[in-house]
């Protein structure tokens, strides 16, 4: 374990000779201590002082560069004056979602985020001889969360940056129990079709969790192929969706998840019980109003496709072809990867590079403003217009 450094000596849990009597006790688990935190992405204020900039793009964590629905920022606005109240668990918004995707209350579940909601699958159905089955690389979120819990956590290449689910139908054994699929996925962008999803489902049995992870739901709800898992309402399936992404509200915390009301009703004993807060609760009610919003964004965003995927297309880099608000480009290596993520830094575009999730050779960028995709094409050609990758890897 590493040395814990106390400010004091003088704190009853520090030994006079400055060792932390905790040093001496295993508290933390093997599994734990692997882990490594979460590293934000950098923040547009860091960037700018760094390089001296007036403008930075940040193109790193699939946010909505118009900001927040502006329907969502009214309801929150209009809850200040109750936060001296305890929220009621999600009710309120549970109700309106319920009505809005014609599903009865018990059938809903809302929490700190759609990731706050995983955390509690994982803490509800999680055993210590349970398995996990995934993707490699799949959404950082999800690995961490999995792997902290302790048990085996097993993982299926892509195929074509796509979902194998033909080879994971073929992994799952007797502990299974928890399969995770993102559809679309983070960080590929890519979608597994109906047609795939009803062949992968004949061979799932009922015992095992399919978390159906719909945080990009409405960037490709519209694609004939997308199987929109509430057409399912399978018992072992648990959709999740955010408020985090088309309706701007990543700081707010608010997710939502819909599944059979013993999965809820079982979920609603470990959730926080006053999670979510009254003012995330509000703005996912004022969000879900907001179709307006929603239609902006959703062209916002195909334009921003458009115009990165023919970007980095057109620099002569490999782009998956992407369902969701961000595109992966696939570089020849680790160190181009490292050397592109670093031209675009100094030109004031902060993108996603994916060691964490196990992919280093590749980066990840969100769609912005049509300005910031602009900005981040044209830093993406001095960085290969000043090409010395020959020299570099000489
Ligand atoms: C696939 C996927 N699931 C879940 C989340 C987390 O969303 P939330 O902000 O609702 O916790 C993200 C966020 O990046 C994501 O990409």
């Amino acid at each position: 374990m590493p040395h814990l450094a106390c400010k004091s000596t003088s704190r009853p849990w520090c030994s006079g000779a400055g060792i932390c009597k905790i040093e001496l006790v295993p508290l933390v688990p093997p599994y734990i201590e692997s882990l490594r935190p979460y590293e934000a992405g950098r923040t547009i204020e860091s960037v700018r002082k760094e390089y001296g900039l007036t403008r930075v793009a940040k193109l790193a964590s699939n946010e909505n560069p118009l900001g927040a629905s502006p329907k969502a920022i009214d309801a929150m606005t209009r809850c200040l004056g109750s936060l001296h109240l305890y929220p009621n668990g999600g009710l309120d918004l549970r109700e309106v979602l319920a009505d809005e995707f014609d599903l009865k209350v018990e059938n809903v579940i809302t929490g700190s985020g759609s990731e706050g909601i995983m955390s509690n699958i994982i803490r509800a159905f999680l055993c210590d001889e349970d398995e996990v089955l995934t993707t490699e690389a799949a959404f950082i979120g999800f690995q961490v969360l999995a792997k902290s819990r302790g048990v085996k956590y097993r993982t299926v290449p892509y195929r074509d940056w796509h979902y194998d689910l033909t080879a994971l139908a073929g992994e799952i054994n007797a502990n299974t129990k928890i399969i995770y699929l993102a559809n679309p996925n983070n960080p590929t962008g890519t979608i597994f079709t109906k047609h795939q999803f009803d062949e992968f489902y004949k061979h799932v049995p009922e015992r095992v969790l399919i978390i159906l992870d719909e945080a990009y739901f409405e960037y490709a709800k519209d694609n004939p192929r997308y199987p929109d898992s509430m057409h399912y309402r399978y018992d072992n399936v648990i959709t999740l969706r955010t408020f985090s992404k088309i309706y701007g509200l990543a700081g707010v915390r608010i997710g939502y998840g819909f599944a059979h009301q013993e999965l809820i009703r079982n979920l609603l004993k470990v959730k926080l019980p006053f999670e979510p807060s009254t003012p995330a609760q509000a703005a996912g009610i004022g969000a879900l109003a907001d179709k307006e919003f929603l239609h902006r964004s959703l062209e916002l965003n195909a334009r921003g496709l458009r115009c990165l995927t023919e970007g980095l297309a057109g620099v002569g880099l490999t782009v998956v072809p992407s369902e969701a608000n961000f595109v992966m480009t696939v570089l020849p290596s680790e160190q181009e990867a490292g050397r592109v993520f670093e031209e675009l830094l100094m030109q004031g575009v902060v993108v996603r590079p994916l060691k964490a999730f196990g992919l280093p050779h590749c980066l990840r960028i969100s769609t912005g403003s049509d300005e910031d995709n602009q900005l981040c094409v044209q830093a993406l050609r001095r960085a290969y217009a000043t090409d010395t990758r020959a020299t570099r890897h000489s």
